[in-house]
């Protein structure tokens, strides 16, 4: 007697469904937006309803990652009672209710886990089009351990540029610069492509030297990598080099000039006297004095 008021429901539902829905397989998600910390399950919700008996159920579900939305790939299947799964996630995934709903778990989620998936449920005979849910999986992950550079000119009055780099990290780590020695500082953070986030330090000085560090944090943890800047000051060193190579050049010089000086008069001296001796139509004003002087000195 149960049976047959079970089975006057049943029918009666059945026709009600028909009448107001149509034909095809409707697929309800439980929720659309996701989020899973990166190694931990998670279940994808897909429900759905047919009128049909499930002897010829098919599920597909497929993955569109945010960096490749064009290529869908599989992630598992049902199909007349067998369970396929898709070597991307081969032993991480696995139906939770089937063949009763469409629900998934994917254990040891990745950072790459992270897109779109879509449940496509049909049940033949049942006509019409295939039921589809779709839901968004966020993979949280804390931040990975940055690395610091500075480049740049470290002597006095040189530009310094203090780099950090973190390649992993949803969300995306929030970075900050501080000076901690001798006393905390908070620097302006530029940040640049590929999640780089730099300093620049113009006309460094004395002050300038100390430690550095880099803190990258998202809502999962903080990680840290420091720079130890020293800046050096030439003013005492080599500008005293400097200036003692500069003198010994410039002594170099004077004696050297003083040297071609006496060279110089010493030929020009004998010049003279040839002149004296040989081109004597040429010179009148010199022939005219020269004997005289000359006459003097014998004097
Ligand atoms: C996922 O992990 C749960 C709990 O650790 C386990 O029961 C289940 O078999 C795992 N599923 C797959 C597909 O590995
Ligand atoms: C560089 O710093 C020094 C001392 O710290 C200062 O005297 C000088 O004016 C600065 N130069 C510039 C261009 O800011
Ligand atoms: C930074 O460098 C200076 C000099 O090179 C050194 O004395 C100091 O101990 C260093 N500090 C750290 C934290 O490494």
């Amino acid at each position: 007697m149960a049976c047959t008021g079970w089975w006057f429901i049943w029918s009666y539902c059945l026709a009600f469904i028909l009448l107001k829905y149509g034909e095809g397989v409707r697929v309800t998600v439980r929720e659309t937006n996701l989020e899973v910390v990166q190694g931990d399950s998670v279940t994808l919700p897909c429900s759905f309803f047919t009128m049909m008996p499930l002897f010829r159920l098919n599920i597909i579900w497929t993955f569109m990652s945010p960096s490749d939305p064009q290529s869908p790939t599989q992630v598992i299947v049902y199909d007349n009672g067998q369970v396929i799964e898709s070597p991307a996630f081969t032993g991480r995934v696995g139906f939770a209710g089937i063949p009763w709903s469409a629900d998934i778990i994917l254990n040891s989620t990745r950072v790459s886990d992270a897109g779109i998936y879509r449940c496509v449920v049909s049940n033949p005979p049942e006509t019409g089009d295939p039921g589809i849910g779709e839901l968004s999986l966020s993979v949280l992950a804390p931040p990975s351990l940055p690395v610091c550079l500075w480049d740049g000119d470290a002597g006095a009055g040189g530009t310094v540029s203090l780099s950090c780099m973190v390649s992993e990290g949803m969300p995306t780590p929030e970075m900050r610069w501080e000076k901690l020695e001798p006393e905390q500082v908070s620097l302006p953070v530029i940040m640049e492509e590929d999640h780089t986030g730099s300093v620049h330090i113009a006309n460094v000085s004395s002050q300038t030297s100390g430690l550095y560090r880099c803190s990258v944090t998202n809502v999962l943890g903080t990680q840290n990598c420091y720079v130890n800047l020293s800046v050096y000051t030439s003013s005492h060193s080599s500008p005293g080099i400097l200036q003692g190579v500069l003198l010994t050049l410039s002594m170099a010089l004077v004696l050297l000039a003083l040297l071609v000086l006496v060279l110089w008069l010493h030929r020009s001296g004998q010049e003279i006297k040839w002149r004296d001796g040989g081109e004597e139509d040429e010179c009148y004003n010199e022939i005219r004095y020269t004997p005289s002087l000359m006459k003097r000195s014998f004097v």
